[in-house]
Parts: structure tokens; C-alpha cells; sequence
């Protein structure tokens, strides 16, 4: 049994990072472990995480495992989950209470947790005091190791734990299995050494590493060869990227690299405000496979609040770069992340937030409750202001940010927009849907035929969270 460790979570050395290739071993006996039965994994949380669920799915198709989308029929049940905020992690516990019935019929069920908030000491120890009915519990590190520790648990009948503690390595050539045949995720990093006052992602990831170029570039030609369209490069700080390399190479070098491959649609999630520089804002401009979007997180509008959340820019810094970046990237749309209800927000300041999305007026964003995270500095700031305070916070921002996120539809009612349509819409099945390169979910009257190209529409119809429109012929 390996449990995780906080303390040992938060430790950062200058300790090289080291690249292992061959640490995803399959042994033959394992490659038959899971004849004849089936899995389930529902994941929980960023992107990454459902890029691990991709790994991990093809680690347990080498097993011979086989994919259901119905728990009720799986042999193995995994839940890949989420820490950043409380109710990712109720919604766990309240599944597993689920599960627990299920188990309780079915004696060889193998249950599982994975995912972020397995890194966490507090949630590990709640399962081994309440929930010792779980069969697996393995961290975001030891993914590659799960044929054997899967193996062990049925070989003992006994609830398996491997959470490693560690800054981490790179592993590359562990096997994928793609959700999607248009689109990919590429991880270039891994980790977060930003350390922003309220947040789990450090303690739970290790720290900030970068994968080589080489790695990535080639990952990119084969989806090319493959057939994909479009990667979204992956990483908690994606404009940070090399500075972790010592070889003279950061993110503006590898869109550059990217782009040059020529997959037609190249995305990149998250830009930490504080490293984006000149150099990427003229190669995100200067190459047409590089899309117009940015997911630029504001947090706050207060200066003081950024400060108490180290997040090292000021209200005056973010505006600033975000016109910066209006004003040189053609068409662009800027999304975000704002957090209301940080210990010591006052109406002053969250009338700042209000004030930072009346300036920049953004697509969309993604807006939360401060959740206090077991372990993370925030967790220990004194909080005097009322959950309902909070809840009246988060509604008028979101009032505001919908208001605006019509505005910036509207400018699309009767242009035309190049969309990659994915796959027929869940709610019309006469209607297709997919993205264009500003990121805008779109429902296309098409045939199916034009799934998996890129096509040009002229939209008809604009609401707040998607647009409709038809093909524009020639
Ligand atoms: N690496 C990204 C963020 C990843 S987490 C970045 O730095 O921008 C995604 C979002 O969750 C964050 O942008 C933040 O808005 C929100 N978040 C993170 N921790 C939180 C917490 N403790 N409470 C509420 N929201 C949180
Ligand atoms: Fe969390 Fe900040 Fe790192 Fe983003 S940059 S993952 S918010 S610590
Ligand atoms: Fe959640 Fe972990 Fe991602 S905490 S947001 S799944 S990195």
C-alpha cells in the first residue's frame, strides 16, 4: 500500500526530470486478464483528465478488456475524478454510494477511484476508513503501473492503493485510445509549479514538466497521417512551456513547430495570464492553422484579490494584454475563468470583476464559488463572507457574462464561418454539429456526409450558448 502525502505533494526540487520511454510494460500473462469482461470509466475534471481516461482505456483494452457504456453491465467500474472544488468531490462519494448496491449483487465487481482526488491524503483516508469495499485506488503518476495493480487486487482479493507522492516524471509510449477520429489531445506538459493560492492542480500533478519537442512534434505528424483535423495542445500553463528544458525553446517555438506539420486546426489550453508573451501573439497571428481562441483566465478583477490568490498580474496588467491581443489576432475570442467569494472579497471588489467583464466583454466563461481545497494556502484564510453573499455574486456575474456572450454571437448572424462538423446533434438527428476555429458550437442542417470536414456555414439563428446555420454552397 503506497497512500499519498501532502507534504510531500508540495515539494519542489531543481532535480532534473527524467524521460523514461519504456516504463509501460505489459507482462503476457496480463494481456488476458480481462477476457470476456468489461469496463466502465465515467472521468470527472479538465481536459487531462480526459486524456487519461485515453490512456487508461487502452492499457485496459491491452488487457483484453472490453468498453460498455453501461455500468450495470461492467465487470470493472473506474472513476477518474476531479479535486478542484467540492462538489466534484461529493458527487464521487455520491456515486460510489451507488455503486456500493451494485457490488453488493454483483461479489466480483472491481471498483476503482483514479484521478486527482485520489493524490489527496484526506480522501484516501476516508476511503480506507469508509469505503474498504473498493478493490483499486492508483494515482495520476502511477496509471502505467495499472495491469499490475489491478492484477494484485483480484490475485488477493484486497483493496490495492498505489499513490505516489512525487514531482514526477515523462513518460512517453503509453498507449492512447482516442475518443474522438477528427480531433486530438496532445499533453505538451504536465504539472503546475504556479502554486496560486486556492488551487489542488500542484499537489495533485507534481511539477511543471514539459515533454521534448521531438515527442510532440511527432505525436502531431502521425495524427496528421492519421487523419486529424485538429489537436488541442494540453497543459495547466501552456505559454510556460520549455522553460523547464534548459534548451532555449518555449511555447512560441512550438506552435511555430506545430503549425508547420500542417494539421489544419491547432488549439492550446490553459494561458496563464502571467506567461504570455509578444513572440506568441505574432505566431498564434501569423499562421492560419493556429486558431482565433484563447482561454485566458481573469480569476479576479481586484488587484488585491489576485495578489491574495498569487497570481501575479494586476487588474491594469490583464486588461492590458487582453487588448494586446484583440487588437493583433484578426477575429480572436477570448474566454475565461472568474472565481467569486475569495476570503476577503469585499463589494468593492467583486464590482471590479463586474467591471474587468464590462471592459473586456468576453465569448464566454467559465465562472465558480471559491471552494476551499484540504492543503492549499487559501483553505487557511479567515472567510467571513455568507454562502448566500456568494451565491447573489455568482448569479449577477452571470447575468453579465451571458448578456455578453450573446453580444459576441450576434456578431456572427449572416457570416459565414468555417466549422468542423463532428457528428450528428444529440437533440435533432437532421441536424449536424461542430466548432469553428473561434471555438462557437454550431448546429448545421447537412447531410451526413460532411461529418469530419470542415465546412463552411453561414449562421441563421444566434442564442447565448450556440448558433444554427446552413451550408454555404461553392
Ligand atoms: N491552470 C488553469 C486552471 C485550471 S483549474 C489556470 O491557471 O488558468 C480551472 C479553473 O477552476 C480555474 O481557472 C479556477 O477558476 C477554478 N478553480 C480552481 N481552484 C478553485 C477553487 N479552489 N475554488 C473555486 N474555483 C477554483
Ligand atoms: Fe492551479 Fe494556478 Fe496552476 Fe492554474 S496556474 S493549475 S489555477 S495553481
Ligand atoms: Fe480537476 Fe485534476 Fe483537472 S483537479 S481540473 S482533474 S488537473
Amino acid at each position: 500500500m503506497l497512500t499519498p502525502n501532502l507534504k510531500e505533494a508540495r515539494i519542489r526540487t531543481k532535480n532534473k526530470v527524467s524521460v523514461k520511454e519504456h516504463e509501460y510494460i505489459l507482462n503476457d500473462n496480463l494481456k488476458t486478464l480481462g477476457k470476456d469482461k468489461k469496463y466502465y470509466i465515467k472521468t470527472y475534471g479538465c481536459q487531462m483528465n480526459e486524456h487519461d481516461t485515453e490512456n487508461i482505456k487502452a492499457i485496459l483494452e491491452d488487457m483484453s478488456f472490453l468498453e460498455t457504456d453501461s455500468m450495470d453491465e461492467a465487470d470493472l467500474i473506474l472513476l477518474n475524478t476531479c479535486a478542484i472544488r467540492e462538489n466534484a468531490h461529493n458527487k464521487v462519494f455520491g456515486y460510489l454510494g451507488r455503486i456500493k448496491h451494485l457490488k453488493m449483487t454483483k461479489p466480483n465487481l472491481i471498483v476503482g477511484m483514479c484521478g486527482c482526488m485520489a493524490q489527496e491524503e484526506s480522501v484516501v483516508d476516508e476511503i480506507l476508513n469508509k469505503y474498504k469495499w473498493l478493490d483499486i485506488v492508483f494515482g495520476t503518476h502511477n496509471i502505467h503501473n495499472l495491469p499490475n495493480i489491478l492484477n494484485t487486487s483480484i490475485a488477493q482479493k484486497s483493496l490495492e492503493v498505489e499513490v505516489l507522492s512525487i514531482e514526477g516524471d515523462v513518460l512517453e509510449n503509453i498507449p492512447v485510445k482516442r475518443e474522438n477520429k477528427y480531433k486530438a489531445w496532445v499533453n505538451i506538459m504536465y504539472g503546475c509549479d504556479k502554486f496560486c493560492t486556492y488551487c489542488i492542480v500542484p499537489y495533485t500533478r507534481g511539477k511543471q514538466r514539459s515533454r521534448e519537442p521531438k515527442y510532440i512534434i511527432d505525436e502531431v505528424k502521425k495524427l496528421v497521417n492519421d487523419g486529424y483535423l485538429e489537436i488541442t495542445l494540453l497543459g495547466q500553463n501552456v505559454n510556460a512551456y520549455g522553460k523547464d528544458l534548459n534548451i532555449n525553446y518555449n511555447m512560441a517555438n512550438l506552435l511555430e513547430d506545430v503549425a508547420k506539420t500542417g494539421i489544419k486546426r491547432i488549439r492550446f489550453v490553459t494561458s496563464h495570464p502571467w506567461d504570455f508573451t509578444d513572440e506568441m501573439i505574432d505566431i498564434i497571428s501569423k499562421h492560419d492553422n493556429i486558431m482565433p481562441y484563447i482561454h485566458l483566465p481573469l480569476q479576479s478583477g481586484s488587484t488585491k484579490i489576485l495578489k491574495l490568490m498569487g497570481r501575479r498580474y494586476t487588474k491594469d496588467m490583464y486588461i492590458a494584454l487582453f487588448n494586446k491581443i484583440k487588437n493583433k489576432i484578426p477575429n480572436v475570442s477570448i474566454t475565461t475563468d472568474i472565481i467569486v467569494g475569495f476570503p476577503n472579497e469585499t463589494e468593492e471588489d467583486f464590482s471590479e470583476t463586474l467591471e474587468v467583464v464590462n471592459t473586456c466583454k468576453f465569448d464566454s466563461a467559465f465562472t465558480f464559488i471559491f471552494s476551499p481545497r484540504i492543503g492549499t494556502p487559501a483553505h487557511r484564510m479567515k472567510d467571513d463572507i455568507k454562502l448566500e453573499e456568494k451565491e447573489q455574486r455568482l448569479h449577477k456575474l452571470n447575468e453579465l457574462i451571458n448578456k455578453y456572450s450573446k453580444e459576441a454571437n450576434l456578431k456572427y448572424l449572416d457570416k459565414i464561418v468555417p466549422v468542423l462538423i463532428e457528428g450528428i446533434s444529440e437533440k435533432d438527428e437532421n441536424m449536424l454539429v461542430g466548432y469553428t476555429d473561434t471555438m462557437k458550437l454550431v448546429n448545421v442542417k447537412a447531410n451526413k456526409e460532411y461529418i469530419g470536414k470542415i465546412i463552411n456555414v453561414k449562421i441563421t439563428e444566434v442564442k447565448t450558448w450556440s448558433m444554427n446555420g446552413i451550408i454555404e454552397e461553392g
